[in-house]
């Protein structure tokens, strides 16, 4: 019996525009040759890269030394991040750059900023000038707690400047959640702002921070950004404003010359399980892993606007709002708000306002787009689009093809990217020109990039069959570690198969080889023997034209072992009764087979989810199962949420 079973049938194909084809970056013969060259040696795929996509001080001496299960690549080399997203575009060749927008900001009041790169990289050395009065030094961690504003992008490029790794943590946590990721880190400095904006309110962060350092008494500076002009108390000898200490800070700051190894920044992980991961990035792999990825994957060319809707405090944000995009000499797009505020349409609005031409979002936001009706996007001009990407989740076939029609208007390739904060860059995914896309599958790994489904006893999976899904070896953006916790790392990702790293999603492949992420194995269920991974029923209701959005998980049961709980948020004006209870049942039977027909239904307006978006299933299982909620709930983007739930009636 195959570890995993899999019953969708996705039969769609989309193959790349000629018009698409003939402009892009990677063409498809580049791309053969390029997987050609991966296959063969990774590691003479990656030092061309290397070369083509970072401009180095020192070269290395080595493309990578590999002592399971650490790695360091390009050993020996020297480089700046900061230097790589911002210097080399304002010199020689590439000096028309300087005015040319790097970042274009848009605030949730509707205010908006343009940063070319000569303002940004000014802004970026006068920030690193003040992190160094601070006594900041290199190896020493910053966190830093903001809005999405352009001085969080402005403060992160700063820590690369000087070599200070920074720790983001996303502005939603709490303090609790913040004062727990400053003491792991052991930071002794700390950047926030007064606050930000959220849904027309704002986000006290200021007091969340006062709240925090009560516990954690390592930190000795403060550095406040003034947003929202809410009242903060300042504490003299600790607090600063931004723009007080920015006045006079000089905007000479050379790069520092940062071994290949060092450390770049420290991102704790989204926690939908137990205490937070610092996931470790360093500086030389890194960037050429989100350089690389974001000039093939989403082709970027100088004429492109690109928008990726991630917060920063996530690793998207990090990856492809900052360091991929401005390494490209890209102009990356910023928004600080609710995407549904103060209407639906905001998004496309700003779209349209900027003229967005590659749009980069995540599964769960297209489904709300779904749910809110087509009539929002339909009231801008979204012809400036020619690329769509997803990441994040699985995204269901129906939401593709929503996708694919309403906002791309059936013209713009889709690309569906798998990873992960501990890869720090796209590992499978089309690429543009040069793959077809499937509706739901992730398609095959970026060339260099050696993935795998395997059985419980660590070899491949027969075609179409199920199993874990695997990286064989070592990638340049690969994580280095946990913060603190070597044994930690080397438990969670590399025992389950020796020397082998485990990514905990369960995957199967198709005969064309194409992958389909099943979602985290622990959301795979058993069914009376047959593990089915909730994300296909989950597709199956939401093809269902009354649905909306679906999560299902397992509960014990005596007869099956485990019977299958759906959670359905039906669409706007459909009526919850018996009947439909019944017509979803029998559809997900006739999508899937009647072993997966949901054993209970229940309705809800909302699912519960980390604040990254992902739908926390523990909770969701302990509803089903009638348990009390246990475990680690900071992350949750909405309490009311469960308490609804728990009210939702059993049908
Ligand atoms: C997990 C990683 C990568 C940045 C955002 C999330 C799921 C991610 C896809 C995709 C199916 C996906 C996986 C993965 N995931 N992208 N395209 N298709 N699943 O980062 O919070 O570290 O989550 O997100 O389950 O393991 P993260």
């Amino acid at each position: 019996m195959p570890d995993i079973e899999t019953l969708l049938h996705e039969k769609r194909v989309f193959k790349p525009s000629s018009e698409f084809a003939k402009r892009a970056n990677w063409s498809k013969k580049t791309t053969n040759e390029y997987r050609k060259l991966g296959a063969k040696s990774p590691e003479r795929f990656w030092a061309k890269m290397a070369r083509e996509y970072v401009t180095w001080f020192t070269p290395w001496k080595q493309v990578l030394r590999w002592k399971p299960p650490f790695a360091r690549w390009f050993v020996g080399g020297k480089l700046n991040v900061s230097y790589n997203c911002l210097d080399r575009h304002l010199e020689g060749e590439n000096a028309w750059r300087r005015n040319k927008a790097a970042i274009l900001w848009e605030g949730e009041p509707g205010d908006s900023r343009t940063l070319t790169f000569a303002e940004l990289h000014r802004e970026v050395c006068k920030f690193a000038n003040v992190l160094k009065d601070l006594g900041v030094k290199k190896g020493d961690r910053v966190a830093l707690y903001m809005p999405m504003i352009p001085e969080l992008a402005i403060a992160m490029l700063a820590c690369t400047r000087i070599g200070a790794p920074h720790s983001i943590v996303f502005g939603g946590f709490s303090a609790e959640a913040l004062r727990d990721r400053i003491n792991d880190a052991g930071a002794r400095t700390v950047v926030t702002a007064d606050g930000g904006f959220r849904r027309g309110k704002s986000v006290l962060l200021k007091a969340a921070v006062d709240e925090a350092l009560t516990g954690a008494p390592g930190v000795e500076n403060v550095v406040v950004v003034r947003r929202t002009g809410d009242p903060v108390a300042m504490q003299s000898g600790r607090d600063r404003w931004w723009h007080d200490v920015m006045a006079e800070a000089s905007a000479k700051c050379p790069p520092a010359k940062l071994d290949s190894e060092h450390p770049l920044f420290i991102l704790y992980t989204s926690g939908t399980t137990g205490k937070p991961k610092g996931v470790l990035h360093t500086t030389g792999g890194y960037l050429t892993h989100v350089a690389s990825t974001s000039h093939a994957i989403f082709d970027l060319k100088e004429d492109d606007t690109f928008w990726c809707t991630a917060d920063i405090g996530w690793v998207t944000g990090h990856s492809y709002v900052v360091y991929g995009i401005l390494a490209n000499g890209a102009t990356t797009v910023m928004y600080e708000g609710a995407p549904t505020h103060p209407g639906p349409d905001r998004l496309w609005s700003i779209v349209e306002k900027y003229g967005v031409t590659v749009f980069y979002t995540a599964p769960t936001a297209i489904r709300t787009f779904v749910r809110l009706g087509d009539e929002h996007p339909k009231k801008h001009d979204l012809s400036s689009l020619r690329l769509l990407g997803t990441v994040g989740e699985p995204i269901n076939p129906e939401a593709w093809m929503w996708y694919h029609r309403v906002i791309g208007g059936r013209r713009c390739p889709i690309v569906d990217t798998w990873w992960q904060t501990e890869t720090g860059g796209i590992l499978i995914t089309p690429l543009p020109a040069a793959v077809n896309t499937k509706p739901g599958s992730a398609t095959l790994a970026f060339p260099g990039i050696a993935a795998d489904v395997y059985t419980e006893e660590g070899v491949p999976v027969r075609p179409s069959d199920g199993g874990f899904l695997v990286l064989t070896k070592p990638w340049p953006g690969m994580l280095r570690g946990i913060w603190g916790d070597p044994q930690r790392y080397r438990e969670q990702y590399w025992s389950k198969f020796e020397n082998i790293y485990f990514a905990g999603d369960g995957a199967h492949r198709d005969r064309q080889g194409y992958f389909w992420i099943m979602g985290r194995i622990d959301d795979v269920m058993n069914i009376s023997g047959h593990r089915l991974g909730t994300m296909e029923v989950e597709s199956a209701l939401v093809s269902h034209e009354d649905v909306a959005e679906a999560a299902v998980v397992g509960r014990p049961d005596d007869l099956t072992g485990t019977a299958i709980v759906a959670f359905v948020t039906p669409k706007g004006g459909i009526r919850v009764d018996g009947e439909l209870v019944g017509t979803l049942r029998d559809h997900v039977a006739h999508q899937i087979g009647a072993i997966a027909k949901p054993a209970d239904i229940r309705f809800t307006d909302a699912l519960p989810k980390t604040r990254s978006g992902k739908i926390m299933r523990r909770l969701l299982r302990d509803i089903a199962s009638g348990r009390e909620t246990v475990g680690d709930t900071t992350t949750l983007e909405d309490y009311s949420v469960l308490a609804r739930l728990r009210e939702s009636d059993e049908t």
